[in-house]
């Protein structure tokens, strides 16, 4: 029986990926941090359908996916030597650098505004469907616009209609986190969004630390930074780091990113049972998605410490999902 009438098929066929991306078709493709739906970022009309199936606000600007021998000086009008540094780093990997964009970039990419953001990820996967296509790669994560973010194949499939024909599949997603966003104002390096490379790692490169701002904000720079996103539909409340456990006046769920004492009337989940916050951060949307599922009236999430690893992605992306319950 064929089971891809109500979405789209899911296969590891580059050659397929690659025939409907030079089509002008979107498709899911595989990343370190989390899965894309991808258009040719060069053409207008194919980016447009990627909008129009995530149900995305025209405000809110797609990163550019290059591969290891894309031209971007071609994207760019300048790669400051900080970013190059960067880029001999971090790149392929979870690091997209806001540079100032060239016309070939169309403004429906960076919704108009003069940079544009550059990533080489990190997965061999689409890495050799970049080497392939000949054009760089516009993709917004593939989640309905400021739902729960897909970390695998099926989770794709499961947002989108036949409007997007082909899911690369490339595996469970390796970070998990979405890509830690950076630019540059008077020629230093600014954060705008947590994910997958540290703050740490990035001083060590530069040489001092960088400006933070990640912050919620009605014009975001980033509108990662959107208070509400990466967010169940289900009410979810966030407990510090020792904070006592709620009563169960309701039929709640609780993540935990890692074990502790188990209070037996909640339904509960533990990112990681072996303390390895890698584990953590790679399982988190999939496990508040099945939270999410699971017919509850409230999900509690454990924040962590701030000497845990990613703490600071972490710890962002649970508080957007808790906005405004
Ligand atoms: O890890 C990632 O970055 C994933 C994978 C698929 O690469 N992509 C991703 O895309 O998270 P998206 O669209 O869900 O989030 C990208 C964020 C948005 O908040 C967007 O506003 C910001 O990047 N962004 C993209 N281009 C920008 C630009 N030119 N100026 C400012 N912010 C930009
Ligand atoms: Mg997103």
């Amino acid at each position: 029986m064929p089971d891809n009438l109500a979405g789209p098929s899911i296969g590891s066929d580059i050659g397929i990926a690659l025939s409907y991306l030079s089509q002008g078709f979107p498709v899911g493709i595989p990343t370190e941090t989390v899965y894309g739906l991808a258009a040719n970022a060069l053409n207008p009309e194919a980016v447009q359908r990627v909008f129009r199936a995530k149900k995305r606000p025209d405000f809110d600007p797609l990163i550019v996916h290059v591969g290891r021998k894309s031209p971007l000086h071609q994207y760019a009008k300048e790669l400051p030597r900080q970013a190059q540094q960067l880029i001999e780093a971090f790149w392929p990997g979870p690091l997209t650098l806001l540079l100032p964009k060239t016309t070939l970039i169309p403004d429906i990419v960076s919704s108009g505004l003069e940079r544009v953001g550059l990533r080489m990820p990190n997965h061999p996967l689409t890495l050799e469907l970049l080497d392939k296509t000949g054009f760089p790669l516009a993709a917004p994560s593939a989640n309905l616009f400021g739902y729960i973010s897909p970390t695998q194949a099926s989770h794709v499939r499961e947002a989108f209609g036949l409007e997007v024909p082909y899911v690369l599949d490339g595996g469970p997603c390796s970070i998990g986190l979405e890509s830690t966003i950076l630019g540059f104002e008077s020629g230093q390096a600014v954060v705008y969004r947590w994910g997958g490379i540290e703050l740490s790692d990035l001083t060590e490169v530069l040489g001092y630390v960088p400006q933070v701002k990640v912050k919620a904000e009605e014009h975001p720079a980033a509108p990662g930074m959107l208070a509400r996103h990466y967010a169940p539909k289900t009410p979810l409340t966030l407990l510090n780091e020792n904070e006592d456990w709620p009563l169960a006046t309701e039929r709640a769920g609780i993540i935990l990113p890692f074990q502790e004492p188990l209070p037996a009337e909640h339904s509960v989940w533990v990112l990681s049972e072996s303390g390895d916050p890698f584990e953590v951060a790679r399982r988190w949307y999939a496990v508040l998605r099945e939270a999410d599922s699971a017919g509850l009236t409230r999900i509690y999430v454990r924040m962590v410490g701030p000497d845990v690893p990613f703490s600071q992605a972490l710890n962002d992306k649970f508080l957007r999902a808790a906005e405004s319950n």
